[in-house]
This record gives structure tokens, sequence and C-alpha cells, in this order.
């Protein structure tokens, strides 16, 4: 989904970070999708989750803002089509808008949250989960520190927009939404493919001013700096995951 900055690689992202869809069936009971409801999947990636949605029934519109993303939905059979997070069109038109791993790529979430609002049938729901306070701290305060040595500001680089529960729900009943269920969820996450997977995949922003030649030296130098807390004695690495989840209502 379109954060500014993220270039997404869909080869990188089904190697990397499969498990990020595979670990989407919480949010789909949390949502229980009926047949016939229509749903907006925002930020629907390559329509893993998507297709679990179809196969409930349910009539879905996926929107993501990388239109290589939306091809390889398209490439399952979905209706996809390519739009930013704070640029939705749609007026009271969904039984529900689901979002899985998202919206913490958005940085501005009162724009994409009055989108939400105007997308949602009076009645109908936002089922989302993504990073919330806290999330990947580790990994992020070691990428902000390495460009930081290098004279950048590594906090306005990051592309990541981590809320707490109280600050989210605040923004969504500004819009008119009413959250019935809002938690952060700690979830430590095996990286199979180590720490440099993820990197490659989701780290991008924070290597935006640098030459390649230094990529390497740079995600060495935070690997070195996360390894005594996400790395065990025998070399498996994990992610300090938080994720905020969240059904709200809107009225
Ligand atoms: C995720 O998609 O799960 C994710 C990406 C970047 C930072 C944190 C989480």
């Amino acid at each position: 989904m379109k954060s500014t900055q993220q270039q997404w690689n869909v080869g990188d992202y089904q190697q990397f970070a499969s498990f990020v869809p595979q670990l989407g069936q919480p949010l789909l009971d949390l949502l229980q999708p009926k047949p016939g409801e229509l749903v907006l999947d925002l930020g629907c990636g390559d329509g893993v989750l998507t297709e679990k949605l179809v196969q409930a029934g349910c009539e879905v519109i996926g929107v993501d803002s990388s239109p290589q993303m939306v091809e390889a939905a398209r490439a399952r059979g979905l209706n996809a089509s390519v739009m930013d997070a704070r640029d939705l069109i749609f007026r009271q038109e969904f039984d529900a808008v689901f979002s899985n791993a998202v919206l913490h790529w958005v940085k501005e979430p009162e724009l994409a949250v009055a989108g939400i609002a105007r997308a949602l049938k009076p009645g109908g729901r936002f089922v989302a989960e993504f990073g919330g306070q806290g999330n990947v701290k580790t990994i992020e305060d070691a990428l902000i520190n390495v460009v930081s040595l290098c004279g950048f500001d590594g906090k306005a680089l990051s592309p990541w927009y981590y809320p707490a529960p109280e600050t989210y729900q605040a923004i969504l009943a500004q819009h008119g939404l009413y959250v019935e269920t809002i938690a952060l969820i700690p979830r430590i996450t095996p990286l199979p493919d180590g720490m440099r997977g993820w990197l490659k995949t989701f780290a991008g922003p924070f290597l935006k001013p640098f030459d390649e030649l230094m990529h390497e030296l740079l995600l060495r130098e935070a690997e070195d700096r996360m390894r005594s807390v996400l790395c065990d004695k025998d070399g498996n690495w994990h992610a300090d995951y938080v994720r905020l989840r969240v059904l709200a209502r809107k009225s």
C-alpha cells in the first residue's frame, strides 16, 4: 500500500513476508464476513486475504497504491484497483472496510480514516490490524540510529505510524466510527529467512538518501545493533511486532 516512499517488490514480499497475510486469520474472524456483503479490502497487496473474503461469499473490491501488487491481485482473478488510502473515492457503498498490515504506512491517518468513514454504509464496520505503539521498536531504533550517524534525520526517514489505541480511537470517533474493540497485541514473529529479507522488503525508505554501495554497510550495521535482542544463539531471527487490532462501526 502506498506509503509515499516505499517501493514494493512482489517477489520479495512473497518470499520474505508471506507470514503477513498468513497471520491474518484472527482479523478475518473479527470481521465475520457474510455471504453477499460488499467489502473493501484496503491495501489488498497481492490478494491473499482478498481471496479468502471472496471464498467466504463476499463481493470484494481490493485497492492498493502499488500497481505491481494490484497486478498480482488481478492475476488471481480479483477485482483490484490502484488507489491511495488517503484518496479513497467511495461513498456509503460498503458493508465493511477490511485492512491488514497497511495503515502503519499512512502517516496522515486522518485522511485514511475520513475516506474509510465515507466508504461505509451507516452501521458498516471497519476491521483493521496494523502496527501499533512500540511495533518493531528494536528494528526501527537501529535503523534510525544508523542513518542518524551518517548525518540524516532518521526519525523523519521512518515511513511508519504506530499509534496508541487511545490515539487511534479518538481519530476514528472524530469521523463517526465508534470502537467496539481495540487492543495492542504483542506478537514476536519468527523470520525464517533472517532479518535481511525483512529489511530488504520493508526498510527501503531509510536507505533512500544513500547510494547502493552504502546499503549493505548500513544494513549490516543495523543488524549488528539489533542482534542481541532479536537473534538467538542459533542464529534464528524474530521481529518484535506489536499489532493494533480494531473493530469500529459507523454511526
Ligand atoms: C508489516 O507489513 O507487517 C510491517 C511492515 C513494516 C513494519 C512493520 C510491519
